[in-house]
């Protein structure tokens, strides 16, 4: 998702700075972010100058210090509130603004969690949280904390709105935020009826797809979202919340752990060969 933010903000004619740990991780941002931009460009959405100049604002490294001179950092690391908490402690020392807004594009994790991590600047921590895929999804939820201040939350709102030309709504700090919260449980159980073998993948997602006009079904959308991701989120929502509704199916813990997670392995709920 991160390059997907990255690209976003590009098309928004924003000087971006990606920080990926390692070369191989950089390289497969670069490369998707060129995909994903000449696609655009071959379906009539950007001009083949647009798509250079897009290009030209990004620029990848490996060392958090390429960050320094950031006003607005958007952390999109995998869904584990340790590793998340690290980057929060190691970007507060980084980055030089006091007033620079750190978000993160966490799908569950409290924001007030991250914030304890920034060493005195949780009023400048908040969620800024896209959805997949990102270019076409034209939500944001902005999540400010118990610690965030009024001016950062409409910071956020602002860059949401006015410079990404997308929508945002205020979500709460509590394990979701307000769409996973009622997203989740939904796919939770259309994994446990085709677990239970009730219903196949297929007329799963055809019934919700052409009973309710969703425009995909909840089981290829698991795929589409990454069910380590799903697994996160459901993990994170059952560990603040204890409902039954959140607790995450074996199958979905069998697959994680199987490595198959879905489009981006080639494999998941369904097989993308
Ligand atoms: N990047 C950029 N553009 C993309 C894209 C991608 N990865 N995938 C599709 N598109 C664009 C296409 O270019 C096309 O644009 P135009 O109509 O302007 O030409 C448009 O989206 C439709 O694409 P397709 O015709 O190829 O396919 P589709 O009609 O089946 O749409 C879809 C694909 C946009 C993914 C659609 O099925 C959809 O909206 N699905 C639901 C997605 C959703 O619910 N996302 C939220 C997930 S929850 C989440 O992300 C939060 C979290 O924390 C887990």
């Amino acid at each position: 998702m991160g390059t997907g933010i990255a690209e976003v903000c590009a098309r928004a004619e924003l000087d971006v700075v990606v920080v990926e740990l390692d070369v191989e991780a950089l390289d497969r941002s670069r490369n998707s972010l060129e995909g994903s931009l000449e696609r655009a460009a071959g379906r009539g959405k950007i001009s083949q100058k647009e798509v250079g100049s897009a290009l030209a604002r990004v620029s990848f490294d490996t060392n958090f210090d390429a960050l320094s001179d950031r006003q607005l950092i958007i952390e999109a690391a995998v869904e584990s509130k340790v590793i998340k908490q690290e980057i929060f402690e190691r970007l507060a020392t980084v980055v030089a603004d006091p007033d620079a807004v750190l978000a993160s594009n966490t799908s569950s994790i409290p924001i007030v969690e991250l914030a304890a991590a920034t060493n005195g600047r949780g009023g400048r921590v908040l969620g800024l949280h896209f959805f997949n895929p990102v270019p076409v999804m034209s939500l944001v939820e902005v999540i400010p904390s118990l610690l965030t201040d009024p001016d950062a939350t409409e910071r956020a709102h602002r860059f949401a709105t006015q410079q990404l030309g997308k929508e945002s709504i205020e979500a709460p700090d509590r394990a979701g935020f307000t769409v996973n919260a009622l997203l989740i449980p939904y796919l939770l159980s259309a994994i446990r009826m085709f677990e239970q073998g009730l219903a196949s993948a297929e007329d799963i997602d055809h019934g919700m797809v052409k009973g309710c006009g969703h425009p995909m079904g909840p089981l290829a959308l698991c795929d589409l979202i990454g069910l380590d991701t799903v697994l996160g989120v459901a993990e994170t929502l059952y560990g603040e919340q204890r409902e039954q509704l959140f607790a995450p199916p074996a199958l979905l813990q069998r697959l994680v752990s199987a490595g198959l997670l879905g489009r981006k392995t080639g494999r998941g709920l369904y097989s993308y060969t």
